[in-house]
């Protein structure tokens, strides 16, 4: 393709989120409410081949990205292969993967060599009573352990995202800085969004004040250099010992430069994590759609996509969960 996709607003959709699964072994507040039962059915689930033929269609159009995420991808039942079977798809260039890394343990080297370049893993404190206290099980050894293989697995970076909550984990920053040094992970400071049940009730911590005092602390300067596709804005000390990104979608949205769109499990595209916009490729894909078929029901779908979220001006508005639209 000449031109990729392009959306209402000139912006260039080149990043397709996928959702691989919307279930999870962990319960973060700001994700899925305990005692959630509400998961898609499998019957609903795109299967390998459906999940590939909108990635082939979407490379076609020029999208270069691809970004695995759930739910918690990994309890997806043989995503290695779904990864090697992307990973040769003509035009999938950088393929990544978002994790809560409690089953990175076993599956980090199959990853790597399947074709992942990237991870990202959720990590949002060091101590065990405050991971316990936002993910509801004693998961951090687990995840502690996975990061440890997942390091010596040669993936080209490791960043932790840490959702900053107020009054949970506002006092683990430099803790999380200090192993981020240690290990060589970029930590990714990111202001909560109001999708969960805690989300919704809770405020979100403004990451500015933070990265300010990092910056001093560290002395730090903009990284120009793009270390994802993402939102994220990243700054780094002279000696490159030590990367810090932040995304802010409440003190400073960044729908403007937004590049992505997202499919769920079920085959949905979803046009903006904050807003309603979709639109169904799966009975399009069960229909035995053809490939042009499908490609037009892509560019159709991306004239849907809004401008842009509205998390603060109408926290209720979304009542979906991000484990259901993947991050
Ligand atoms: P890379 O930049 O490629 O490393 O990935 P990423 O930052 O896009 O992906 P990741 O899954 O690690 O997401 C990190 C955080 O950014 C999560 O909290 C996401 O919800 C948030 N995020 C990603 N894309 C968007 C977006 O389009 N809008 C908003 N508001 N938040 C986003
Ligand atoms: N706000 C911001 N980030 C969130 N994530 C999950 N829910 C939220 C939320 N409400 C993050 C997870 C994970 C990434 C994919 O999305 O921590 O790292
Ligand atoms: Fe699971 Fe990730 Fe949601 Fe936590 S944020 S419940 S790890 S999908």
């Amino acid at each position: 393709p000449i031109n990729g996709l392009k959306d209402r607003f000139n912006r260039s959709i080149d990043y397709l989120r996928l959702s691989v699964t919307d279930r999870c072994d962990l319960r973060c507040t700001y994700c899925i409410p305990k005692g959630f039962r509400n998961f898609e059915e499998p019957e609903h689930w795109l299967s390998f081949d459906e999940i590939a033929r909108v990635v082939g269609a979407f490379a076609r159009l020029g999208t270069r990205r691809f970004r695995l995420t759930g739910g918690e991808p990994l309890l997806r039942k043989g995503l290695v292969d779904l990864v090697e079977q992307l990973n040769v798809i003509d035009g999938v260039h950088d393929l990544s993967l978002s994790t809560n890394g409690t089953q990175l343990a076993t599956q980090a080297y199959a990853l790597r060599r399947a074709g992942v370049k990237r991870l990202n893993i959720s990590l949002d404190s060091l101590r065990g009573e405050c991971v316990q206290r936002i993910t509801g099980s004693n998961s951090l050894d687990k995840v502690l352990h996975g990061l440890r293989i997942a390091k010596g697995a040669g993936f080209e970076r490791i960043k932790l995202n840490m959702v900053m909550m107020q009054g949970v984990n506002e006092n683990d920053v430099s803790d999380m800085v200090a192993f981020c040094i240690q290990h060589g992970f970029i930590l990714r400071l990111i202001e909560m969004m109001p999708m969960g049940v805690t989300a919704q009730n809770q405020g979100f911590v403004d990451v500015q004040p933070i990265l300010a005092r990092l910056k001093k602390q560290f002395n730090l300067q903009e990284s120009h250099q793009m270390l994802g596709g993402g939102p994220a804005r990243y700054w780094h000390s002279e000696d490159g010992e030590f990367t810090v990104g932040v995304i802010t979608p409440m003190s400073q949205h960044f729908c403007q430069t937004c590049n992505r769109v997202r499919l769920s499990v079920d085959g949905t595209l979803y046009m903006c994590l904050g807003q309603e916009e979709r639109f169904e490729l799966r009975p399009l894909l069960r229909e035995g759609c053809t490939d042009e078929e499908l490609e037009d029901a892509i560019r159709a779908a991306i004239e849907l996509k809004p401008e842009k979220h509205e998390f603060r001006e109408q926290p209720e508005k979304i009542i979906r969960f991000m484990s259901m639209t993947g991050g």
